[in-house]
């Protein structure tokens, strides 16, 4: 639940010009939107909002936690009645939507687990936001974060657009696609404004490593194998995360009510491809002989309903907005390579206890 008044009270005295609430925040990405905000906008009182599963974690914030105009709540977006409570005692004016599941692998285990949050959970914050914001929708925004595989997959060549039509196909990218269409369907039935934002493979900083990157270059640490799954030429189009946190900054404050923006670094990369110039860079990085990180790649079991290609057509964001990544991906790699090297800590607190479950099960 929501932190002492008191606390929150005396923090008001800076007179805010937006209540923003960020679900999510102590996520991969989302503690970089919160990161961005609270050091960019002092004037902006940002609340966030996470029930810290075992992909949120409050040390990738430690850094702004004590900034003034930066509060947390500990909260389940699947309790309606919480989630109400929050919403009418901090009236926010704004939501930046990105508290998920996130993790495909997972959703073939537990679909339900991501119906729950991904849809329920969203229909929580609709329904709350529409609740205090109806009969004054001035000023009001509902921005929910999506991803681009509700477009389901690509053959080799074409993009998605933001009219391409959704087919998702697993059950994560099918949970995503039903809250964007409740969104859009708020939008619509009830007027409430909204923006949506489909990304493509964000890699940095704070990501949990069950994802490609992270894990990658946990295993290369340890010296275990690479589990590329099916014969590894899968593409994804690769952003990093500060360059997503900078495009929900401009979509949120320049983007048009009810539209929808596609995000991404025009960077496809194979996977195998990506994979080699990761271990290449590990090698260099850690002082290894040339060569020994490739050595740990093993070709194992596809992914069931494995998307062959997604790529994202960036085109409306960058023209619309200005929008464009600031890094290349060969800095973004070099950049997050030395992040998970001099914090060590970080990756053993996440990796023991129940992701070693998590990990045993997927990969044995
Ligand atoms: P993440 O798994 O790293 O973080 C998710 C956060 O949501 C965690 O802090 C978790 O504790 C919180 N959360 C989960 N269930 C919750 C609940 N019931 N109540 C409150 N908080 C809850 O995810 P991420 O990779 O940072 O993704 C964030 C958002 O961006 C998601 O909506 C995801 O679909 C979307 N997205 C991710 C990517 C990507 O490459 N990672 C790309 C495009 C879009
Ligand atoms: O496209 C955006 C999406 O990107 C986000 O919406 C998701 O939240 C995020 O998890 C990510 O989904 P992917 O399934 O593309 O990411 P992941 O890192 O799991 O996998 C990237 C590619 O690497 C994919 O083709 C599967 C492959 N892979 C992944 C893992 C974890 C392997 O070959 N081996 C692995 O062990």
């Amino acid at each position: 639940m929501a932190k002492s008044k008191n606390k929150y009270r005396l923090k008001m005295g800076n007179k805010p010009t937006k209540n923003i609430l960020i679900t999510g925040g102590a996520g991969f990405i989302g503690s970089h939107v919160v990161r961005l905000f609270v050091n960019k906008y002092p004037n902006y009182q940002i609340f966030n909002l996470d029930v810290l599963t075992y992909a949120g974690n409050l040390e990738n914030l430690t850094d702004i936690q004590e900034k003034p105009n930066y509060h947390f709540i500990k909260a389940d977006i699947n309790n309606a009645k919480e989630i109400n409570t929050i919403f009418n005692e901090h009236k926010f004016d704004s939501v930046i939507h990105l508290a998920a599941e996130s993790h495909v692998d997972r959703s073939i285990y537990d679909p339900l687990a991501f119906v729950k949050t991904n849809v329920i959970g969203t229909m929580n914050l609709l329904n709350a936001a529409l609740e205090i914001w109806k009969g004054d929708l001035e000023g009001k925004l509902f921005y929910h974060i999506s991803t681009d595989e509700v477009y389901g997959t690509l053959d080799e060549t074409g993009l998605f657009t933001e009219t391409t039509a959704y087919a998702p196909n697993s059950p994560y990218s099918a949970s995503k696609a039903s809250s964007d269409h409740f969104v859009r369907a708020y939008g619509e039935t009830y007027d409430l404004p909204y923006i949506i934002s489909n990304c493509s493979n964000n890699y940095g900083p704070n990501q949990f490593p069950e994802k490609l990157i992270p894990l990658f270059i946990h295993n290369i640490i340890e010296e275990k194998p690479l589990p590329v799954y099916g014969d590894g030429k899968y593409t994804r189009d690769w952003l990093y995360v500060i360059d997503h946190a900078s495009a929900i900054d401009l979509a949120f404050h320049k983007g048009k009510n009810k539209e929808t923006y596609n995000i991404g670094g025009f960077n496809e990369w194979q996977n195998i491809d990506l994979i080699k110039i990761l271990c290449e860079f590990m090698d260099e990085k850690l002082g290894r002989e040339k060569g020994s990180s490739a050595k740990l790649i093993t070709y194992i079991k596809d992914r069931p309903g494995h998307d062959k290609r997604y790529a994202i057509d960036a085109t409306k964001i960058s023209k619309e907005l200005g929008w464009k990544p600031s890094v290349t991906f060969e800095e973004g790699l070099g950049k997050t390579i030395d992040w998970y090297l001099g914090n060590e800590e970080w990756l053993i607190n996440v990796t023991s206890g129940k992701y070693q479950k998590y990990y045993d099960k997927q990969y044995s």
